[in-house]
């Protein structure tokens, strides 16, 4: 009997999906560049499973059902084209590779195309939810060549991630590099829910003075709340976990935030399509200001330490937190949600919002009760424009409005850094008002650059420039908008 499909990569991501497919009924051939990965393998892991190795691309081919499916647990980049180049001549036409990494969806709309000219089909995928994700149910979101979809669909609906109605968190996203775009959304949201996060406990250590103890039941009490997700939780248990010496590990580690490049994407996706997309942004730029570690230091040297204490009762400042804590992951989806729908409209995806929740609603890493909710209100209108105008969202944002305030007044006053919380609330304050006061800008442009600027009581598209000083020119420049 030949096998349903081949995956190639055994670190692992690569292992813990193959165990996943294999649980769930279905033949996998595993294939790694290094022979001894393979080896290693079938010998460890897959030992007494239906899991069979192949050594070379060619074994991997010959001993796969038609039409192949081959997915690549690969690193992004290069090493994906490298093994497209290599697999290619092997194919037939109808073969489906599909790559499962984090890669930058240009790459795959570009190997969507390249490929369809030689009749093979291409899905990229976003595959998130970690190790245990990818071995007991991660969330999948693919998208490239829909041809493909009805034959990988099976396999990757039964081992994804399951919602409590037993929905499988893995749908059909879109054409070319939607799956990935999506992937993408969902770790820039994943920067922003954890940078929020920090600050909450950034504002309760140096805050509120609060010890580790404290702050884990804190987040195990908001993890009973609207809160109640997947990253709350494992705030939980970090908070309380010591190091050997038994004070809490967390202390311990340095304070400079890694990252892979999801979240810088989604901001310069967000800049180039011109979306308001200031908490991601900023959580991204919150990683890189923390890794200037010994400039901060230097600087808190130069300015002398600052003490950040708040006064007042503990307690009406933690359900503060929360509901500023809420209220900013509300806008830090909006914001998101509007990214995906311009992109969706730019691209011809067609995204279906609702699913995409559904997709988030289990196994990944931003899994939450909060997604549901997201989920209901596309269903109400699956053209909402965003998210803070769905009644029940409206109603969150409006209730928390006076706390959310207080704990951003707060943490100015004292000099707390939430720049993820107070750029939410910044946000919500400049969507929420009809004129901004970009018609001073437009002035200014006008006077300096001859940039020209529309007015209230004309028709929009009417362009007008004056000769502010009465020296310069009456010649305006060409108006456009990049
Ligand atoms: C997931 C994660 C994963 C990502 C890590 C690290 O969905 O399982 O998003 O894909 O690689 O979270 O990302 P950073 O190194 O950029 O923090």
């Amino acid at each position: 009997m030949k096998g349903d499909i081949g995956v190639i990569g055994l670190a692992v991501m690569g292992q813990n999906l193959i165990l996943n497919m294999n649980d769930h009924g279905y033949k996998v051939v595993a294939h790694n560049r290094t022979a001894e990965k393979v080896d290693e393998f079938l010998q460890g892991p897959a030992k007494g499973t239906n899991i069979v190795g192949a050594y070379s691309l060619q074994e991997l081919v010959d001993k796969l059902e038609s039409p192949r499916k081959i997915m690549l647990m690969v690193r992004a980049g290069d090493v994906v084209d490298s093994f497209i180049d290599k697999l290619v001549p092997l194919l037939d036409k109808g073969d489906i590779i599909i790559d499962g990494g984090n890669t930058n969806f240009p790459d795959t709309n570009r190997r969507v195309a390249a490929l369809k000219e030689k009749g093979i089909h291409f899905i990229g995928s976003g595959v998130s939810g970690g190790e245990e994700g990818a071995r007991f149910g991660p969330s999948i979101m693919p998208g490239g060549s829909p041809e493909a979809w009805p034959f990988v669909k099976p396999i990757f609906q039964a081992i994804s991630a399951k919602t409590e109605n037993d929905e499988p968190c893995c749908d059909w996203v879109g054409n070319d590099g939607a799956g990935h775009f999506v992937k993408m959304v969902h770790n820039g949201i994943e920067y922003g829910d954890m940078q929020l996060i920090t600050e909450a406990y950034q504002f309760m250590k140096d805050g509120l003075g609060m010890t580790h103890d404290e702050m884990q039941s804190v987040f195990i009490e908001w993890n009973k709340t609207e809160l109640n997700s997947y990253l709350v939780e494992i705030t939980s248990d970090i908070l309380g976990y010591k190091d050997t010496d038994g004070e809490p590990l967390v202390e311990k580690i340095l304070d400079t935030a890694g990252q892979k490049g999801t979240g810088k994407w989604t901001g310069i996706n967000a800049l180039d399509m011109g979306i308001p997309l200031t908490l991601i942004t900023e959580s991204v730029f919150a990683r890189c200001l923390s890794s200037l570690k010994d400039q901060r230091v230097e600087a808190e040297e130069l300015f002398g330490k600052k003490e950040s204490i708040v006064e007042g009762d503990k307690q009406v400042w933690i359900e503060a937190l929360r509901q500023a804590l809420l209220a900013s992951k509300i806008i830090s989806y909006a914001q998101g949600f509007m990214l995906m729908r311009e992109a969706s409209n730019e691209n011809g995806w067609d995204l279906n919002y609702g699913n995409v929740a559904l997709m988030w609603r289990g196994g990944c890493i931003i899994r939450s009760a909060f997604l549901s909710n997201i989920r209901d209100a596309y269903d109400i209108d699956p053209e909402l424009s965003f998210l803070g105008s769905d009644s029940y969202f409206k109603g969150i944002l409006e209730n928390s409005m006076s706390a959310w305030r207080k704990v951003a007044a707060k943490s100015m006053d004292v000099g707390i850094p939430m720049p993820s919380m107070t750029s939410a609330l910044t946000f919500l304050d400049g969507y929420t008002t009809a004129r901004l006061p970009a018609n001073l800008l437009q002035a200014q442009r006008d006077y300096f650059g001859a940039h020209t600027y529309e007015r209230v009581d004309k028709p929009k598209g009417e362009f007008f420039h004056t000769n502010w000083t009465g020296k310069g020119g009456d010649v305006s420049s060409t108006t456009y908008n990049s």
